[in-house]
């Protein structure tokens, strides 16, 4: 019998004012690159991608999970560009928190002492607006930079459709609170 597989990925996911700036950002950038807004329930920054995995590994990949201690941090936003090789437009952060890094290190670290097969290209934190655009817009930055607190981060599996990918979230972990802005210690 054929093992059932998932599309996987550990993502932070807006709340609900920070999902709202970014979406209306998204449908602004749609209408001026010609590009398809991301859906505001589907915007998300992924930590890890995994990629289609057996479901039996999915206790694994939690329990990577479940072992990780971090602290909240925030994103300052400020900046929007695109990928030309795969048609996005991203808002992107020109200062990166270590707390980010780490978390991502920890993730990482921990799926593959369990020999979880993971996408290791170099993490480029990127929030994706816009999909399929016909002309890439400027680079530029934000005239009021969109800050998001992150509280959480979560493992998300992704069935792609004919009108785009739909998300499932599996788990939600918490970060612990009360670390200052940016602060990973
Ligand atoms: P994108 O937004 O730049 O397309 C679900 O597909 C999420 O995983 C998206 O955020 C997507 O990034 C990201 N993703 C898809 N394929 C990936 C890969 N091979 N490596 C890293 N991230 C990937």
């Amino acid at each position: 019998m054929a093992e059932s597989g998932l599309r996987l990925f550990f993502a932070l996911q807006p709340d609900a004012t920070t999902q709202a700036a970014m979406s209306g950002l998204a449908r602004e950038i749609a209408t001026t690159s010609g590009g398809r807004a991301v859906a505001a329930v589907n915007l998300h920054l992924t930590l890890v991608f995994l990629g289609e995995q057996p479901s039996t590994l999915l206790p694994q990949i939690q329990s990577a999970a479940d072992s990780i201690r971090a602290n909240a941090f925030s994103l300052a936003f400020d900046r929007v560009d695109s990928w030309r090789k795969n048609g996005i437009v991203w808002a992107g952060a020109s200062l990166l928190p270590p707390a980010l890094a780490t978390l991502r290190r920890d993730l990482v670290a921990g799926l593959e002492r369990r020999e979880i097969a993971l996408d290791n290209r170099p993490f480029a934190p990127h929030l994706t607006l816009a999909r399929n655009i016909a002309s890439p817009p400027a680079r530029t930055t934000l005239a009021q930079v969109i800050e998001w607190p992150i509280d959480a981060f979560s493992l998300i599996a992704s069935t792609l459709g004919q009108r785009g990918p739909t998300y499932r979230v599996i788990a939600r972990w918490p970060l612990a609170p009360g670390a200052a802005s940016g602060d990973s210690a």
